[in-house]
């Protein structure tokens, strides 16, 4: 398996009048490709901290957090011929796969900056690109998230104004997919979460379960590299909380799709494969399931 991030002696201190608040201390840990990291803890212990940092959101006081990037990345979202010109643009697609409409496209990459990045690295089997979210700038670090990165919150964040497809086709225009293909792959990642009915329904109109199955499709339908969710389970019953946990689990299976949560929620600790528990900003233990 291949690391996919890796955290560096992240440190974060917050200013507290004439003391500080020590968030992070220290924390270095690393999250492999296609695997779901659950991180626990009690309240105030650094997690949502750790989060946002992974996630670009936020940065450290110290330390770094460095993404192994497949070298060349292609989104699934990515409509074929799209990908098909990327592909030849590459060099990477011959003309006999071309003309037999070869399926097995590999992962390439489509980022355009260069400034965080170090070398070339090879781990696992395909050459992988260092990058160095502090050596980003905020526009790149923008860029970033918005190509590589999925996020679910507690409170889903859904756009009240617009229906659960609608929704999911706003991320997707901002990576560049429209129209048509937007709509076939809003509805596409829909139907994986289990939502077929209330597509064209506002949120309002959905059950909070379901409104978290939408925010799940609206990250995962532009295909990140990294889902990051924070107490997904947070408004949600027990018996939902199952039900999201099951999801990413077979979502994980589907699309290989690797994830970092967060959460307090004790049911949810069954459906990840590695836990990390964490206290007073540092990692006390990790539990391999
Ligand atoms: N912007 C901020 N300014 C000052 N202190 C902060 C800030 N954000 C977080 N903290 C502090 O950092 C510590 C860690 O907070 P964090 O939100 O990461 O905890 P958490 O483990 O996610 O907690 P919870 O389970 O309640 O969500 C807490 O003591 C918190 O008060
Ligand atoms: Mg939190």
């Amino acid at each position: 398996m291949s690391i996919l991030v890796e955290t560096w002696q992240l440190t974060k201190i917050y200013p507290l009048g004439h003391n500080v608040i020590t968030a992070l201390e220290d924390v270095s840990l690393t999250i492999n490709d296609g695997e779901i990291v659950i991180i626990m803890g009690p309240s105030g212990s650094g997690k949502s901290t750790l989060l946002n940092i992974i996630g670009g959101i936020d940065r450290p006081t110290s330390g770094t957090v460095y993404y192994y990037l497949p070298k060349l990345y292609l989104s699934r979202a990515l409509p074929p011929l799209q990908a098909q010109l990327i592909l030849k643009k590459e060099g990477l697609m011959t003309f006999e796969e071309e003309r037999e409409g070869s399926s097995s496209v590999p992962p390439i990459l489509w980022m355009t900056h260069d400034r965080g990045t170090l070398e070339f690295s090879h781990l696992g089997d395909s050459p992988r690109k260092i990058v160095n979210l502090s050596k980003l700038s905020q526009r790149e670090m923008l860029e970033f998230r918005k190509h590589y990165l999925g996020y679910v919150f507690q409170f889903y964040s859904l756009i009240p104004t617009l229906t659960a497809r609608e929704n999911v086709e706003l991320v997707l225009e901002l990576v560049g997919i429209s129209g048509k293909a937007a709509r076939v792959q809003a509805e596409r990642y829909l139907r994986l979460v289990g939502l077929t009915e209330g597509m064209n329904h506002y949120p309002s109109q959905l059950s909070g379960g379901e409104q978290q199955r939408v925010a799940i499709a609206r990250a995962l339908a532009k295909n990140p590299l990294l889902l990051l969710l924070d107490e997904p389970t947070g408004q949600l019953d027990e018996s939902k909380s199952i039900e999201i946990g099951e999801l990413l689990v077979s979502l994980k299976k589907r699309l290989g799709a690797t994830m970092v949560i967060v959460t307090h929620d004790p049911q949810l600790k069954e459906f990840g494969d590695r836990i990390i528990h964490f206290d007073s900003g540092k990692i006390i233990e990790q539990e391999i399931l």
